[in-house]
């Protein structure tokens, strides 16, 4: 799931290790690289686990080389293990390749191959790109490349060198992100900026379609038409101490900290006096004025992002919002007027499911905007625009920042929509920014009573499962609290809508199974503490998160956890917090490794 490669004068082997170690956060099961030595042999080194096993076997070998690939993989096809980890090489060892993405048609290619008599070592997709590559290779590697790519069905980013070629690196992407960043006499690739961070701040984002040829002092890139393009240069503003814990003993929790900040910088130039400036979005006014209807697509903890951002607008707006899940969304046919808004939420810009959603959307001729973390990613770059959300680099798996800026994000396209629409008049508009305003304090009022929060976390000790309840718009916080939780802690949680307690989950609730309730203060406020009292009435043990001052609430809780008071309609983004931060303790007391659960994958760029 993580690719990163080198062509230049420096220690290949520590460049490129440096590189997988930064793209670890994005998940993974198994890393490799392959070095073409001085002496003109391909050396490829894996291993199955941590990136540390593989740092083990080639500490101590001698590889100087000029050129190389590595890779960290997140099994698709083919279960974790040494033969199926990238790179996967050339029967006469000629030339080695690291892919990320699905190759659909591979069953059809590998037999083909075989009939050829090509012998297939691993059960991966990726297996028949090189085959296919050794193939139709006579000594030019992007030529071999330009004549595949159009047989593979799929999604690919690509890195391939050869032992017949040291000055050259290739790589295209597909589907699959892939950037290309540059130095003096040297370059670099990766799926993912923070792997190059280190070594330079400029890069060129690959576009779909693209095929590049690297040397360590020059660069050219086609589209698959083999079009010679100009290529764009980009700055890259994060920071390498992004990259870094600064202290805390994980990203997670340091990510969990920086969110008074990443507020303000969400906000930052998106609001001008009573009035949101969002420059990036392409929509004309007409065009705005007339949408009758939005669709928001996303995935995960962008896709509960989206459900608070429908209560949001429908609530302020009254124009009718349709959240659907990007994977369902792609293939359900949606019924979009080309008059509809879609709005993609994504943090990394790249998750394959909600790219499709775009492109769903863009089929149908309706307008779509992003709301996005990451500058220059693919959604960002094919969307009618999109409203950054400015979190800074994430490193934790389980969003945390990111989802906070995203839900800040929305607040300001409801103030956008809203005025260009003519439906949110200017006292309403100052009232909402007031209270956005508002909010880096009383997160960081919250961030102060940690300590509070991580004692009240052991009532989530040896418990085997947890329910989440919440109401109106802080069901998704339920919905994005249970996530959290069994996310990072690996106790089983499911979010509910508050009401629907009594219909089903109710009868889950005994000593092992505890519930979180979020019970602020809210046009509902007594239905969830009614909710609440059955839970009590049955035995259940019970921990809510309620509005300071709320006395009445302790009486039937277990534990409380109180936070300032704000207007409901801004109360998701406050409620969050807490757990967030329950969550983190829970993982942290099981002795979970909190920035890079099992099995899961910060990006997740394959259907
Ligand atoms: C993965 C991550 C989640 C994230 C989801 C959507 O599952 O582990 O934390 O919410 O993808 O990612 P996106 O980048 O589209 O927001």
């Amino acid at each position: 799931c993580g690719i990163v490669g080198y062509i230049g004068n420096k220690e290949t082997k520590e460049v490129l290790y440096s590189g997988l170690s930064k793209l670890e956060y994005r998940g993974y099961d198994s890393a490799g690289i392959s070095i073409l030595s001085d002496d003109g042999l391909m050396k490829t080194f894996k291993s199955v686990g941590k990136l540390a096993n593989l740092g083990g076997i080639i500490k101590d070998s001698e590889i100087l080389g000029h050129v190389g690939i590595g890779h960290t993989r997140w099994a698709t096809h083919g279960v974790p293990s040494t033969r199926n980890s990238h790179p996967h090489n050339s029967q006469d060892n000629k030339l080695s390749l690291v892919h990320n993405g699905i190759i659909e048609n591979y069953a059809e290619l590998r037999e083909g191959l075989k009939n050829k008599g090509y012998k297939f070592l691993s059960d991966t997709d990726t297996e028949v790109i090189v085959h296919l590559l050794a193939d139709n290779y006579t000594g030019d590697l992007v030529e071999s490349v330009f004549k595949i790519l159009p047989i593979l069905d799929g999604a690919y980013a690509i890195g391939v060198i050869s032992s017949e070629e040291p000055d050259v690196l290739v790589t295209a992407r597909k589907g699959s992100p892939l950037v290309i960043g540059l130095g003096t006499d040297e370059k670099y690739i990766a799926s993912d900026v923070p792997a190059i961070l280190e070594y330079t701040d400029r890069v060129i984002f690959l576009e779909d379609g693209d095929v590049a040829l690297l040397k360590k002092d020059e660069i050219k890139i086609w589209d698959l038409e083999r079009n010679e393009k100009t290529t764009e240069e980009t700055k890259i503003e994060w920071s390498l101490e992004a990259a870094e814990k600064g202290g805390y003993e994980h990203f997670t929790l340091k990510e969990i900290h920086e969110q008074p900040a990443v507020i303000s910088e969400t906000l930052k130039g998106k609001i001008k006096g009573d009035s949101a400036i969002i420059d990036e979005i392409t929509l004309t006014e007409e065009e705005l004025k007339n949408i009758t209807k939005i669709h928001m697509v996303a995935c995960g903890t962008s896709y509960h992002a989206a459900l608070v951002g429908k209560y949001m607008i429908e609530q302020e707006l009254r124009i009718p919002v349709e959240v659907e899940v990007a994977s369902e969304f792609r293939y359900k046919n949606p019924i979009i007027a080309k008059t509809d808004l879609v709005i993609l939420i994504s943090q990394s810009g790249e998750t394959a499911d909600t790219l499709a959603g775009l492109r769903e959307a863009k089929k149908s001729g309706a307008k779509a905007i992003g709301i996005i973390n990451v500058m220059g990613s693919t959604i960002s770059r094919e969307a009618d625009g999109t409203v950054y959300t400015n979190a800074g680099l994430e490193i934790g798996v389980a969003s945390t920042k990111a989802f906070v800026s995203q839900l800040v994000a929305l607040y300001i396209l409801t103030l956008y929509l809203g005025e260009k629409k003519d439906i949110l008049g200017v006292e309403r508009r100052r009232y909402i920014i007031e209270n956005l305003r508002k909010l880096p304090n009383i997160v960081d009022k919250i961030l102060e009573i940690e300590d509070d929060i991580k004692e009240k976390a052991s009532i989530l000790d040896g418990v085997v499962s947890s329910i989440f309840i919440g109401r109106n718009i802080n069901t998704a916080i339920a919905y994005e609290g249970a996530l959290k939780l069994k996310e990072i802690s690996y106790i089983h949680a499911e979010g509910y809508q508050s009401g629907e307690l009594k219909h089903g989950p109710i009868a889950l609730i005994n000593e092992e199974c505890p519930l979180i309730a979020i019970a602020t203060k809210s046009d509902t406020y007594d239905k969830v503490k009614s909710n609440i009292e059955e839970v009590r009435a049955r035995g259940g043990k019970v921990l809510t998160v309620a509005t300071v001052g709320d006395v009445e609430i302790a009486e039937i809780s277990d534990e409380v956890i109180y936070i300032p008071e704000i207007d409901e309609l801004f109360s998701p983004v406050i409620n969050v917090i807490p757990l967030q931060i329950l969550s983190y303790y829970a993982a942290v007391n099981r002795g979970v490794d909190v920035d890079k659960p099992r099995n899961l994958a910060k990006s997740v760029t394959v259907e």
